[in-house]
């Protein structure tokens, strides 16, 4: 395989279809078809509806990503496509085409675990990023802390231990009737939001690097039908505000004790959550406190994406590996396991 391999990349574990070419870890095209407006109708992530509309899209998201990479499929060197953890309907499709793809165009299919990809997600906009690193991958399915040793090399230091970050954000957003996905709507909801108004809880104080946020939505709707019956109750945005700092407080707070406890002088991001923009601007001030490097991604790299399973499948052909055509998706599949 040469040193820079032109890959067809697919992910299709959750909400989006996403398909792009990379050649290396440079992304040619990164293209996707969004189920946000279906879902907002179901209120969250219905899984009969996400295998469905992936269908749908992936045959023209394929042409898309190709067109716009300028290349042939007879150019391609693989195919990749995720194999989890995820929804298994929802891989199934990407994952199964990806395979007939490959077969039929003679190449090597790399089946990528999805938060493998989001470590890789970096690495497409910053030559510079080199493990040893510590990781934090927040989304809507998964929130871990990965001490990334080396390419390759995984241990999840810590992780939730009910919901997810996203998840969180999603369902605090729908309670409060700010809409799904709920991570963009309270980051929006924010904007000039005092973040101090409400001491929402941060719970397990007492582990360093796990996180817990089925308490804080507890709490939330609590404190908001009280205060709504007592007419006591604080602007919107003051309220997402202080959901998001109960939020990416134990986000940054956790990450940075696991830099101390590593070691490392190198912190990244993935997933979802790495959008949120106080999260970003929370993470480079303690960084900058701290002397560290930190790399994030752009924002529509930090959510689900083609491009870092192409760049993941990158990483894996150069070191000769690639997935057998009977391989099945594996929707529980574990970082490192
Ligand atoms: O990585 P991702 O696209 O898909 C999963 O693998 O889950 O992450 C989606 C999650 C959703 O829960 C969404 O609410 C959250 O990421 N998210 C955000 C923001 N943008 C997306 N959460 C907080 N702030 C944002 N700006
Ligand atoms: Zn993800």
């Amino acid at each position: 395989m040469t040193a820079a391999p032109l890959v067809l990349g697919f992910e299709t574990s959750c909400d989006e279809t996403a398909v792009a070419v990379t050649r290396g870890f440079e992304a040619l095209s990164n293209v996707m078809a969004s189920q946000v407006d279906e879902h907002a109708r179901f209120g969250g992530g219905a899984p009969g509806v996400a295998a469905r509309a992936h269908v749908e899209a992936i045959r023209s998201l394929t042409h898309s990503a190709l067109r716009e990479a300028g290349v042939h499929s007879m150019d391609l060197d693989a195919v990749a496509a995720t194999q989890g953890p995820g929804l298994a309907g929802a891989l199934m499709v990407g994952f199964s085409y990806g395979k007939a793809l490959a077969w039929a165009l003679e190449v090597p299919f790399v089946g990528i675990d999805h938060m493998e990809g989001h470590l890789f997600a970096p690495r497409l906009e910053h030559a510079d990023y080199q493990p040893p690193a510590v990781v934090l991958l927040a989304s809507g399915g998964h929130s871990q802390i990965v001490h990334m040793r080396d390419w390759g090399s995984y241990e999840t230091i810590g992780s939730t231990i009910d919901d997810a970050a996203g998840e969180a954000f999603d369902k605090l957003a729908r309670f409060l009737g700010l809409g799904y996905p709920g991570g963009p709507a309270i980051d929006a909801e924010s904007d000039g939001g005092d973040p101090t108004t409400i001491d929402f809880p941060r719970a397990l104080a007492d582990r360093p690097f796990d996180f817990s946020f089925s308490g804080l939505k507890t709490s939330v709707v609590t404190y908001v039908r009280r205060h709504h019956e007592a007419g006591t109750l604080p602007e919107m945005p003051d309220i997402a505000a202080s959901i998001q700092e109960a939020i990416v407080d134990v986000l940054v707070n956790k990450t940075m004790n696991a830099v101390e406890e590593t070691g490392v002088s190198i912190v990244a991001g993935g997933g979802g959550v790495l959008a949120n923009r106080r999260l970003r601007e929370r993470l480079v001030a303690a960084c900058e406190e701290r002397n560290l490097s930190l790399f994030l991604p752009s924002p529509a790299l930090c959510t689900d994406n083609g491009a870092m399973i192409g760049a993941a499948a990158s990483f894996r052909l150069g070191r000769d590996e690639s997935t057998s055509l009977g391989a099945e998706i594996d929707s529980s599949q574990q970082l490192g396991a």
